[in-house]
């Protein structure tokens, strides 16, 4: 059985990491499009460099939770049978033991030097500027997709749309394109589709909807899938 899920930032709540569409509509106390733009960042390239450096700083004070170790359970049983593409920029699924996830907006631990455009795994900070190690230039960004900016991987991603069994949406409130318009392509290739998530997302077009917190919804799914996979072996 193919399956791809899609997980978002729902996933990574209970995990002490703030979504971005939360009751104030704010993230970490910004406007999105004031730290999340090529536009905010040419206008105030300390601002957005200071925001991702906490973020990236913020990263080793939260866990994976039980959400993130299921799917790493479910990648153990389905191997490349399961396509994991997340929209977060953190590394829970990593570190929840998932070895195969393709980050569609980017990674906090990277940064990408829009001189030689090579990418370097980054733990330290941007905002003082530091020299990309592979050119020398301090042209360094952090690698992560930001409004008006391409998606990394979708050819790869629309591929495993078309040809999976089960796509499943995680966290994710499914306002913004182009993953709010997956369930879409999946239904086009003629896949069942799952939604699970606090409260139904806006583009609930799903076959089934579970509503419910990810660290609880997540590894009963995952227990259904490998139970399914085992009787079917
Ligand atoms: N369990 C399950 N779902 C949850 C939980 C939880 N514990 N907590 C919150 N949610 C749900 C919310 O109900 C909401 O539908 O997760 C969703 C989070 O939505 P957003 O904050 O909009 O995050 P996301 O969908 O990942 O945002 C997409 O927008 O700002 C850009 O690039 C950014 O990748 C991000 C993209």
């Amino acid at each position: 059985m193919k399956v791809v899920v899609l997980t978002g930032a729902g996933i990574s709540a209970e995990s002490g990491l703030a979504t971005f569409r939360d009751a104030d509509g704010l993230w970490e106390g910004h406007h999105p499009e004031d730290v999340a733009t090529p536009e905010a960042f040419a206008a105030d390239r300390s601002l957005v460099q200071r925001f991702y450096d906490e973020r990236r700083a913020g990263l080793g004070r939260v866990a994976p939770n039980a959400a993130h170790v299921a799917l790493a359970r479910l990648e153990e049983t389905l191997g490349d049978d399961l396509f994991l593409v997340t929209q977060n920029i953190d590394d829970l699924h990593e570190r929840g033991g998932s070895r195969r996830v393709h980050h569609m907006h980017g990674e906090l631990g990277v940064a990408w030097c829009v001189a030689c455009d090579r990418r370097t795994t980054w733990g330290g900070t941007l905002i003082d500027e530091p020299d990309c190690p592979s050119c020398g230039t301090a042209a360094l960004r952090p690698d992560v997709v930001w409004f008006g900016e391409m998606p990394y991987g979708m050819d790869d991603i629309h591929r495993a749309l078309f040809s999976c069994d089960l796509f499943v949406s995680i966290g994710t409130s499914g306002v913004v394109y182009p993953a709010a318009g997956f369930v879409d392509y999946a239904h086009a290739g003629g896949s069942r589709t799952l939604e699970l998530n606090l409260e139904r997302a806006a583009n609930s077009d799903f076959h089934e909807s579970r509503q419910g917190a990810a660290t609880a919804l997540v590894p009963a799914w995952v227990d259904e899938v490998i139970a399914l996979h085992a009787a079917r072996a």
